[in-house]
């Protein structure tokens, strides 16, 4: 069944786990990630960005959907997942993620996710605070959870463009909890967004540390949530360049590095990457066992049904030449 995404982590923080959230991009994803946690017995995070919204509002150019594309495609994608997630055996929540303006995640709310994030980590602290809660306010109202994010990751968020890497203050996470309002919160602590992290990539643990015993100092433990935070196995970068793929550069988070925050409250691991690479994978492999489908065009029904990533540029440029 469906709960808020605030009962899902706050069980992880009592027992000490993390929940994988996990970005999908069109509904029959979100029905793979319900399946897989069923099996697993598992509850499951299920996350959307804005530019799968706009996508699904049938906006091929995603990135410059208009408000009412958006609102259509958060509709869409609500009414065929919120019934999968009705009769599924395990808690399960959908969030938004990385909601950058407040509309969108006000339709969001209305439409019955189970948690949304804010994401106004560009701006100043007392900005960030005020604009997450406004919208904690209103998602309260209606038992909707609220993540917000405090710092800034290195590189391209997902829909910012590039930015420069700014650490969260851990001694200011109790004083953003308390004033936004936020029920969980990004850190920006040395991870970042995309399949290209760069080889040695360190998780800046004494951040999650520190904010730690900042929340235990001020006596209320809140969950943490880790974006960036993809693997990118070099087993499915192999197969995707070995089907004519040019993935250079590929490298993820080492999994060591995750396990050893999840003890200072980190409860939530954002996966995007990862699904986009098995996704693209499986296309090219669909490509190349199907000849007729390089022929015959690749049609956006195909596109759609193939659950191609919108939201990842790079990966849209390295698929364009099988798309004649
Ligand atoms: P990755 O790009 O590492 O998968 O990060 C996902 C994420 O943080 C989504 O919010
Ligand atoms: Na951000
Ligand atoms: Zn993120």
């Amino acid at each position: 069944a469906q709960v808020p995404m605030i009962n899902i982590l706050e069980a992880a923080l009592r027992h000490g786990y993390a929940v994988g959230a996990f970005n999908v991009h069109t509904p029959h994803e979100a029905a793979a990630v319900i399946r897989i946690h069923e099996q697993l017995r598992a509850p499951a995070i299920i996350q959307l960005i804005q530019p799968s919204a706009g996508f699904m509002g049938g906006r091929e150019d995603f990135m410059n959907a208009t408000p009412g594309e958006m609102r259509c495609g958060i509709s869409r994608f609500c009414r065929l997942v919120r019934p999968m997630m009705e009769q599924a055996s395990i808690p399960v929540a959908l969030n938004l993620d990385h909601g950058n303006d407040p509309e969108t995640a006000k339709i969001c709310v209305d439409n019955g996710f189970s948690a949304v994030m804010i994401d106004g980590s560009h701006l100043s602290f007392e900005e960030n605070a005020a604009l997450t809660k406004q919208i904690s306010d209103y998602a309260h109202r209606k038992g909707v959870t609220v993540e917000a994010e405090l710092g800034v990751l290195a590189g391209r968020e997902d829909h910012t463009g590039q930015s420069r890497e700014i650490y969260t203050d851990p001694s200011r996470v109790c004083e953003f909890f308390e004033t936004s309002g936020a029920d969980c919160l990004a850190l920006s602590y040395g991870t970042l967004h995309g399949p290209a992290k760069g080889g040695s990539l360190k998780i800046r643990k004494e951040i999650a540390i520190a904010a730690f015993e900042n929340m235990r100092f001020n006596g209320k433990i809140r969950p943490l949530v880790s974006h960036g935070s993809s693997l990118v196995r070099p087993d499915i970068i192999s197969e995707i360049n070995a089907r004519g793929g040019n993935l250079q550069n590929a490298s993820g988070v080492p999994l060591a590095q995750l396990l050893e925050v999840i003890p200072y409250g980190i409860a939530k691991i954002n996966i995007g990457t990862d699904i986009r690479l098995s996704i693209l994978r499986s296309l090219r492999e669909y490509f190349d066992l199907t000849p007729k489908a390089r022929t015959s065009g690749i049609t956006a029904s195909v596109w759609e049904r193939m659950c191609l990533e919108p939201g990842c540029i790079d990966e849209r440029r390295l698929l364009a030449p099988i798309r004649q």
